[in-house]
């Protein structure tokens, strides 16, 4: 294992051990969802099998410092004051909470990437229709990521949000949200970042990454239950913020008959109705990283992806596809004369998980490449070398 270039020892047989999954699954679909490991498993059921027994309302109550953790072990990992974290269902309600309260004027810009997920885009799309604002997309550089120098030459004073996604669904490639975010710092522009693929898998800190918005799931490279995410957001974009749309009464306060205000921080974000035990799960998600630290993480992974797509190049007729300077543990690949859809249902007859990812949710990029749909296998710290070579002989078995 190496952390930027030197070797730092994780237990990979101890860290497998704490996955009850890893004992019958090769589990290479952990950009869609990962195996939570046992701190995450019991922290969901320990707390489900007591709010079964004393009452939704009742645990609550008295389980609200553990409740409150997922805000802290969010600031810890991640970084921001906790009050600035909301616990939400999804990466995409999350990103939409913040971007929704955002208030745009007719001709107000929106700045996005080649790698813009589905559910941005139709957040986004949706200030253009109702509020007049408009979008336009940075073109890649020639390793197929946002090219900064030509990101930079479309800024101008009505440019309001930059959106990029850190870690695309549909691919490898890592955009380089630090220098997106020098390019911004000292302007009036907001920068929001997707961090749904990348946290949990890659070292992400918001103040290094210099973003004013931020949003994750909990499912994916963080290993958390299914139903959860949190969104951050800074002071100076929480004050440009009105309501989100979907405020409910937990992050509003209906001060007057005709007059909803938000509440302070994040908590607008949030609802009153959560997956109360996911956030404690959650919370147990973050703490587990950050004990084992990402960087740690981020270099086994790039170990373990940098043999997977070495492995799968050297195959007859398999053509890895993924963009990027640098490159993130998603690894996508397409096989001549065999549809992706074949190879996924081939892969998981013989325990090996892996997904297809397609044009439909990289509308701005798969398209350019004529590129219908790829296999994705993205691996984590806790795959082995093995695991990989047994994808990459299944692939070989292919004629
Ligand atoms: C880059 C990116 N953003 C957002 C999402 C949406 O996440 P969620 O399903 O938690 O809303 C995904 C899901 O695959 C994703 O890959």
């Amino acid at each position: 294992m190496w952390r930027y270039g030197r070797r730092v020892q994780i237990n990979i047989d101890s860290l497998r051990a704490d996955t009850p999954g890893c004992a019958s699954t090769n589990h290479l679909n952990n950009a869609g969802a990962s195996l939570p490991p046992t701190p995450v498993i019991d922290a969901v059921s320990d707390y489900l099998a007591v709010e079964s027994m004393v009452g939704g309302y009742e645990i609550a109550a008295d389980r609200q410092a553990d409740l409150a953790a997922v805000y802290a072990n969010a600031a810890a990992l991640i970084g921001g004051a906790p009050e600035n974290w909301a616990f939400v269902e999804s990466a995409t309600r999350g990103w939409n909470a913040a971007f929704s309260a955002l208030r745009f004027s007719p001709g107000d810009r929106v700045l996005t990437t080649k790698a813009e997920y589905p559910s941005n885009m139709a957040g986004i799309l949706r200030a253009c229709e109702i509020q007049g604002a408009t979008v336009e997309v940075a073109p890649d550089d020639e390793y197929g990521q946002v090219d900064v120098a030509a990101l930079e030459s479309m800024l101008d004073d009505r440019t309001r949000v930059v959106s990029l996604t850190h870690v695309p669904t549909q691919g490898g490639l890592i955009n380089p949200a630090e220098q997106v975010g020098a390019l911004l710092r000292d302007t009036d522009i907001l920068y929001q970042v997707d961090a749904c693929q990348s946290v949990g898998q890659l070292p992400v800190r918001v103040e290094r990454i210099g973003c004013d918005i931020l949003s994750f799931t909990g499912r994916k490279f963080l290993r958390g239950p299914r139903g959860t995410g949190m969104v951050w957001a800074n002071d100076r974009a929480l004050e440009q913020m009105g309501n989100p749309a979907g405020i409910d009464g937990n992050g509003a306060s209906w001060d007057e008959p005709l007059v909803v205000n938000p509440g302070p921080g994040a908590m607008r974000f949030e609802p009153y109705e959560v997956f109360y035990a996911g956030k404690v799960g959650l919370a147990a998600a973050l703490a587990y990283a950050a004990e084992i630290g990402m960087d740690h993480i981020a270099g086994r992974n790039a170990e373990l992806a940098g043999h997977l797509r070495t492995q799968l190049a050297e195959l007859p007729g398999v053509t890895v596809q993924d963009k990027g300077a640098l490159k993130s543990a998603i690894v996508t690949f397409t096989v001549d004369g065999h549809e992706p859809t074949a190879i996924k249902t081939m892969l998981r007859a013989r325990s090996i998980n892996t997904s297809v990812t397609g044009a439909g949710s990289a509308r701005l990029d798969f398209p350019e490449r004529n590129l219908v749909e790829a296999v994705r296998a993205s691996v984590h710290y806790f795959n082995t070398f093995d695991e990989l070579d047994a994808l990459v002989a299944a692939i070989a078995e292919l004629d």
